[in-house]
């Protein structure tokens, strides 16, 4: 495959998330911008973001007690100024988007006062929803507006199979992004992107795991692409698990929300103990890594497959109007919340660490911009307090756009014609049954071996599965013809191997990571991230 349809744009995005489409909207009036996703534009993990997004908005509250459980939730990790910035800038950058028109839901007879849910670690009402479909609000407020906008393309269906760096083309100087490869999917042609500034909008890597919250899209391209692109990549150890996923064979992965919770929900054991007031204080309301940690120790200790969700104890019509999605589709599955205990797991959810970027999603490598869950930015340390990404993406995306605006006039241009894509020619017909089994592979061991609770015995063997599989995977890739299915499938073994390594170099309990081999926290050798760069 060597195709050599060059496009040039002033502003390249990859991803149409809340982080991708947010930057796009605000640097669109200084030049063109295409905005590369690999599904259809809606599809995104922003789409299905429940709870809601968290900021300071309620006289009670406080920017000090946001950044107070922030710090609290992040257990000794966050990078405070990060924190501060972030918290602070939040309530402006909430009002714009109400002004790019996100309906969130109000008080009752009120206008303008906004309903605050609560969630686990927070301790004020300080999430702003649109009902529980708070994400799906979130992106169609921002694709209309993207859909106003004459400088912006979207080009649907087409996958970034990499970066394109002045590095990896042998040219001297400090590395710096030019563009990028994307296969388009339906053409089956491999196009070249190239722009003076790359935003990387590309989301989490949920799909790591065999079980979780996440939806397909989520595999972990943007940390792969930007490792491989020469950027160091931190904190990948930090791999949040939500407590509360359905249990339900019918189910692939739906989410129940924290905020269910945050309205009275109380977790049980099969035997209707209220057990998590044994594990801490704030009981149910424990930040989300103390939550799951105590629900896998009780789901071992019992052998149960799952443990109970209750909120049959609040009024019925309460719970069907503040949580009609969840409601409507646990009773498809055949389960009136509002009647019997909800059965839940948890599963993987959100990936604290990233590439690393400042607060202004500035990466190491120039014209290379990182923001939302892909970034790490330093607001989460070891465990990210619920509802506080959908505010990081919004942040660190309008900050980072400051930042694309100087930089485009002082950035060379990239080089007028860029390397085509070369890649194997052939196909292969085993590649399907080699692919799925691969995936499936790497998805059962990082849940069985790199999960909630760690040992170095299990993360060796798991690195010992991935390093083989790798081998296989790269030789599949650089001999055959590029497909969706490989292309996520060697981001997804890069992304577990940066997982099992920052895991296996962690020698500490902190936040998200547990391991019974060191179970103490250690801040005397530990209090600081862990960064990985390719050699
Ligand atoms: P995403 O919204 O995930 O967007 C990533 C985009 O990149 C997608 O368009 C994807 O197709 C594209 N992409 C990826 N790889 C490529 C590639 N190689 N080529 C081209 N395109 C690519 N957070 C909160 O703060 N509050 C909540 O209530 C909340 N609820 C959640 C509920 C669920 C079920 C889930 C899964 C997450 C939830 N989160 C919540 C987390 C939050 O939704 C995400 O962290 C946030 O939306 C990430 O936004 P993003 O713009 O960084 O990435
Ligand atoms: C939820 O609604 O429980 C998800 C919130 C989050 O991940 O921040």
């Amino acid at each position: 495959m060597a195709d050599n349809l060059q496009r040039n744009y002033d502003f390249l995005v990859i991803g149409s998330g809340i982080a991708g489409l947010t930057y796009a909207l605000k640097v669109a009036a200084a030049g063109t911008v295409a905005i590369i996703t690999k599904k259809q534009r809606a599809e995104s993990n922003t789409n299905y973001a429940q709870g809601g997004i968290a900021a300071v908005m309620a006289k009670d509250d406080s920017l000090e007690l946001h950044v107070r459980d922030t710090l609290e939730a992040g257990a000794g990790l966050c990078k405070e100024d990060a924190v501060r910035t972030i918290v602070s800038e939040g309530p402006s950058l909430v009002r714009e988007l109400i002004e790019f028109g996100v309906k969130f839901t109000e008080q009752e007879n009120t206008r303008g006062q906004y309903d605050l849910g609560r969630e686990g670690g927070h301790t004020r009402r300080r999430i702003l929803h649109a009902g529980d479909i708070t994400g799906r609000e979130i992106e169609r407020a921002l694709l209309a507006q993207v859909a106003k906008h004459k400088n912006i393309t979207v080009l649907e269906e087409s996958i970034v199979i990499d970066l394109i760096t002045t590095q990896k083309l042998g040219l001297s100087g400090p590395n710096r992004c030019v563009g990028c490869y994307a296969l388009h999917k339906k053409q089956n042609t491999v196009e070249v992107f190239a722009a003076k500034i790359t935003l990387l909008a590309t989301g989490g890597s949920g799909k790591v795991y065999l079980y979780t919250t996440n939806p397909d899209i989520a595999s972990g391209d943007g940390v792969a692409m930007a490792y491989r692109g020469g950027a160091s990549v931190a904190n990948m150890e930090f791999i949040q698990f939500h407590p509360t996923c359905l249990y339900d064979p019918k189910a692939k992965s739906f989410l129940i929300s924290e905020a269910v919770r945050g309205e009275g929900a109380i977790l049980r054991g099969k035997d209707g103990e209220a057990f998590m007031k044994r594990y801490h204080p704030m009981a149910d309301l424990a930040p989300r890594d103390i939550v799951a940690r105590a629900i896998d120790a009780e789901m071992k200790k019992t052998g149960a497959k799952f443990v109970l969700l209750d909120i049959t104890h609040k009024d019925p019509e309460f719970v069907k109007k503040r949580f009609p999605n969840i409601y409507a589709k646990c009773l498809e599955y055949g389960h009136d919340i509002t009647k019997a205990p909800l059965p839940v797991v948890p599963a993987a959810h959100y990936q604290c660490g990233g590439v690393v970027t400042n607060v202004d999603g500035e990466t190491e490598v120039a014209g290379l911009l990182a923001a939302g869950e892909v970034g790490c930015t330093g607001l989460h340390g070891a465990n990210r307090l619920a509802s506080n990404s959908l505010l990081e993406a919004l942040v660190i995306a309008h900050r980072a756009a400051g930042v694309a605006l100087q930089q485009r006039h002082k950035l060379p241009a990239p080089p007028a014609a860029l390397r085509a894509w070369e890649s194997g020619n052939a196909s292969n017909p085993d590649e399907l049954v080699v692919v799925t089994h691969n995936w499936d592979e790497i998805r059962r061991l990082m849940w069985d071996y790199v999960g909630i609770v760690r040992t170095d015995k299990r993360l060796l063997r798991a690195r010992a599965r991935i390093q083989n599989l790798q081998r296989e995977i790269n030789q599949f890739y650089w001999d055959y013809k590029v497909t969706p299915d490989l292309i996520e499938l060697r981001n997804l073994a890069l992304v577990a191997e940066l997982i099992i390594e920052s895991a296996l170099q962690r020698k500490e309990s902190r936040g998200l990571q547990y391991t019974l081999d060191y179970p103490n926290r250690d801040d005397a050798n530990w209090k600081h991230d862990t960064i990985l760069r390719k050699a």
